[in-house]
């Protein structure tokens, strides 16, 4: 006999094989009530279909095909510095593959801040990339001591993306630009102590640094305001003290 759930829905995820992508996918994944597909690009696996989102003859037959509820679009380039370097590829991938999207569905925005969360190398995240510093105990570092950031759970966002995503399946009237975030406070310098200390070592090779010489232009304070989601009766802030200890361990 088949059981068919009537309440099931589906969600088209873009840059499943991203740090948040994943995330997401596993969120919509561990719930009866979505069918999820993910895409990929370079990194497609068995589990990930290939579609260059810059096509938009792919993106029109994978959205016809699947018939999604909801899209969440977590493929872009997200590296300033990539961005400030390649704007013609920049606006392929985070422009014209977005409008494509937005005109097989309508759409809402979630802005979120720096992200970490299960990684397939340090440098993915720019949280995680500092452990590389950290665990370098023969070379003295300057970690960046100005910026304030909200260093974020990837898992966090997609427990968000969901629930807000099913509210938007019940009330229409859910549109436009929403943030999330944590709320605690860190500079890169703090993330990098946090870390240390978590592990056991040392801190004497890292020093603060208030220059603030990046590359690109970045904010000094990069806080978002949440309200609207949490006025929803959404909220889920997962303390980074403790988080990031299980996404580094394997790199110890
Ligand atoms: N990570 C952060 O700290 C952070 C902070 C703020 C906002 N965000 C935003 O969050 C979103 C997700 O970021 P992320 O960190 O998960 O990025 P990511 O790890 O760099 O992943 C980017 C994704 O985009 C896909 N992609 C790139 N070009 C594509 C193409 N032509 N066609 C189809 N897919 C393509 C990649 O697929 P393949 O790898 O398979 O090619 C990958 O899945 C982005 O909008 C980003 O700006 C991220």
């Amino acid at each position: 006999m088949q059981f068919i759930n009537m309440t099931t829905h589906r969600v088209l995820v873009t840059g499943a094989s991203g740090l948040l992508g994943r995330a997401i996918l596993k969120e919509f994944k561990a719930s009866s009530s979505w069918e999820a597909l993910g895409l990929a690009f370079s990194r497609a696996r068995a589990d990930l279909k290939k579609v260059d989102l810059t096509d938009r003859k792919a993106v029109n037959d994978v959205v016809n095909e699947f018939k999604p509820d909801v899209i969440i679009h977590s493929a872009a380039e997200r590296s300033v510095d990539v961005i400030e370097k390649d704007p013609e590829g920049t606006k392929r991938i985070n422009l014209d593959a977005t409008q494509f999207l937005c005109e097989a569905a309508g759409y809402g925005v979630l802005r979120v801040p720096v992200l970490y969360g299960e990684i397939e190398k340090l440098s993915e995240s720019a949280v995680t990339v500092l452990f590389s510093k950290v665990k370098d105990t023969s070379t003295k570092s300057l970690i960046d001591a100005k910026q304030q950031r909200f260093p974020t759970l990837v898992d966090d966002i997609a427990y968000v993306i969901r629930e807000l995503s099913e509210k938007k399946l019940q009330d229409p009237e859910i549109k436009g630009i929403f943030h999330w975030s944590n709320n605690e406070v860190y500079t890169k310098y703090d993330m990098a102590v946090t870390m240390a200390k978590a592990f056991g070592i040392s801190t004497e090779h890292i020093a603060p640094d208030m220059s603030s010489s990046s590359t690109a232009n970045r904010p000094d304070n990069s806080q978002l305001d949440c309200s609207r989601i949490e006025n929803l009766g959404i909220n889920k802030r997962t303390k980074f003290s403790e988080a990031i200890v299980d996404v580094l361990k394997p790199y110890l």
